[in-house]
């Protein structure tokens, strides 16, 4: 990790740390090159969030129909002195914690049973890590953060390579569901990679979207403020910016249908008409069809033997649950399987 917190003035209760193994426009190169060149073309979903996709994913949050944050939110404050108790850490390790915004509850809780608490924020994005640790320490005066940008992955090897102190327990926490942006084998992959970093005392807080009516999940990922499509088409954006590509947003369509095969809301973007895209890096002519599809999400919606696949392949176990509304949405606290 190298430490890095000359851009932005912030308090001296932060660092930055660059955790990226990869360089990150040689990773979108090879990941634009690896499912963009024929059809069916997808991309994976972490090249959403620059600064701009970030605040369109803050403000799905706050849409009526984007149901996973609410309950989420409802569940953490319903269960968080249960959820500090139980874990006894004073150090929180958030993946892909984008604005904090309802980790702060989760914080107020371990600050109110230890006299310091020790927030490692890791995410793609570099603004909202900066934006969110600035609103965090200004809030809580005996918080420190250790903002760690980049992959997952990255951010897991960098934490597992730490020489830590043995005796004090971390709370590690990946919310929002996110693990359902994950196929079956690359979701065990990351939770095998929290597994590896984890310590016997250390906890994991999991957040999971669960299976529910289809027409409650068509809304949620189709909100009629079109937010939610502002956030899909911005993808495009981001492609023009970092790969010198002319995709025009005006030619493409947002849809999220359910696919029930694989228990999953998909996000595409749909050519309304052929086009010619030309794009810098890699140097290709992509010829998209009329009506054809680029993918750029899946979110998958679990049932328990979903988790228990996903928990078994890992080396994590169950030690509690809570679901909220007519089970819609879980918050599972898993601790390391020793057996
Ligand atoms: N945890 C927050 C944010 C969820 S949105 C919540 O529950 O509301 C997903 C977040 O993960 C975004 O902030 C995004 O920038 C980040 N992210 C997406 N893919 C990532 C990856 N592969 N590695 C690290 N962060 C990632
Ligand atoms: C971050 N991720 C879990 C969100 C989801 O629901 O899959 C991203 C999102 N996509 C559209 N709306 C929200």
């Amino acid at each position: 990790m190298s430490g890095d917190t000359s851009a932005v003035c912030l308090p001296d209760r932060y660092t930055r740390n660059v955790v990226e193994t990869r360089d990150p426009h040689a990773e979108l190169v090879a990941d634009f090159r690896a499912g963009m060149l024929e059809a069916p073309r997808s991309l994976p979903p972490k090249y959403f969030y620059d600064d701009r996709g970030s605040q369109l994913f803050d403000a799905i949050c706050d849409t009526p129909e984007y149901y996973p944050t609410r309950l989420e939110r409802e569940l953490l404050e319903a269960n968080v002195e249960a959820i500090a108790r139980r874990a006894g850490a004073a150090t929180l390790v958030e993946l892909g914690s984008g604005t904090s915004r309802k980790t702060e509850t989760l914080l107020a809780a371990m600050l109110r049973a230890h006299a310091a608490v020790h927030y490692v924020a890791n995410d793609v994005c570099e603004e909202v890590l900066d934006e969110s640790a600035q609103r965090l320490l200004e809030r809580f005066p005996r918080l420190t953060v250790d903002a760690l940008c980049g992959d997952y992955t990255a951010a897991l090897a960098a934490l597992a390579a730490v020489d830590r102190e043995p005796a004090t327990p971390h709370l590690y926490a990946f919310l929002g569901s996110s693990l359902g942006n994950f196929e079956d084998a690359e979701a065990i992959a990351v939770l095998r990679a929290i597994r590896s970093a984890m310590h016997a005392q250390d906890r994991l807080l999991l957040g999971l979207d669960r299976v529910k009516p289809v027409a409650a999940l068509e809304r949620a990922y189709n909100d009629a403020a079109g937010v939610t499509a502002a956030f899909n088409l911005n993808l495009l954006a981001v492609l023009n910016r970092e790969l010198g590509a002319n995709f025009d947003p005006a030619q493409f369509e947002h849809r999220a249908p359910f696919v029930s095969e694989g228990s999953r809301i998909e996000m595409h973007l749909v050519a309304r008409a052929p086009q010619v895209v030309e794009v810098s890096e890699p140097a290709v002519t992509l010829e998209i069809g009329a009506g054809e599809v680029i993918r750029t999400e899946i979110s998958r919606k679990f049932d328990d033997a979903a988790i228990d696949l996903l928990l078994g392949g890992a080396g994590l176990r169950r030690e509690q649950e809570w679901s909220a509304g007519e089970s819609w949405y879980s918050l599972l606290l898993l601790r390391p399987d020793t057996d």
